[in-house]
């Protein structure tokens, strides 16, 4: 698949490193081009470019910036309508122990407000960029879980092949709604991994009788 991964922080990083070992044509830009330079030049067969040329070709494009620059970031790659956004953020206090928006809104059904039209997911925010750098598979059978929220079927279906394609396993979580309660899970993630100590190699999952 052709994805573009806006942000070369930790998390874009960590996409790229994974998206380019699946096999997908990924490019990945930033505000300062030498960022994404540095990170591509890591991984064979990846493009840094600026913003306005990053996602001509891209079917997939993944916003890995602060909540708070979500949609500048998406702005400035130009025309999204043919394509699937994967909305990563979660909307931190700057203490990283509290979300600042939530209940009646989240920051996924926050960016599609602005972006009318545009076909977007909430998916990986409650994956930490230290596990999703190692891929989805924790060993032993047991796979990290990408919980994906969505209104279309086609952008959760692709949303789940890239999820997929890293070695995740997938819930579909339902509509875009869903994601006052998914970024509510990151908080939780954020403060077992940080304020209870339990580090960074963990994360959420759902378990089902059979
Ligand atoms: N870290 C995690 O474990 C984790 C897990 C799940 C979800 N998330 C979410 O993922 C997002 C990224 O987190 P992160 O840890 O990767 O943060 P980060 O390391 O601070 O990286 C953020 C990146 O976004 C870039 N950026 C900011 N505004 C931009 C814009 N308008 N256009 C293009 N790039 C822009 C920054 O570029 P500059 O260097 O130019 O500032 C920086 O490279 C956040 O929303 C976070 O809540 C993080």
């Amino acid at each position: 698949m052709k994805i573009t991964v806006i942000g070369a922080g930790n998390m874009g990083a960590a996409f790229v490193k994974q998206l380019s070992l699946a096999g997908h044509q990924v490019t990945v830009t930033a505000r300062e081009i030498a960022k994404a330079e540095s990170i591509a030049t890591a991984h064979p067969g990846v493009n840094a470019a600026s913003p306005a040329l990053a996602a001509d070709q891209a079917e997939v494009v993944i916003v890995a910036t602060p909540y708070e620059e979500a949609v500048n970031a998406l702005q400035s790659v130009g025309d999204l309508q043919d394509k699937v956004v994967i909305d990563i953020t979660n909307p931190l206090t700057p203490n990283y122990m509290g979300l600042t928006i939530g209940h009646e809104t989240s920051a996924a059904e926050e960016i599609a407000k602005v972006l009318p039209g545009v076909n977007l997911v909430k998916a990986f925010n409650t994956v930490f960029a230290q596990v999703l750098a190692e891929g989805g598979d924790f060993g032993d059978g047991r796979k990290v879980t990408v919980f994906i929220a969505g209104d279309s079927d086609d952008g959760k279906d692709k949303a789940r092949a890239v999820a997929e394609s890293m070695g995740f396993a997938t819930i579909d979580a339902g509509g875009l709604k869903n994601a006052r309660y998914l970024e509510p899970l990151a908080g939780l993630n954020i403060y077992l991994g940080y304020g209870a100590g339990l580090g960074t190699h963990i994360a959420p999952t759902w378990m089902q009788d059979a």
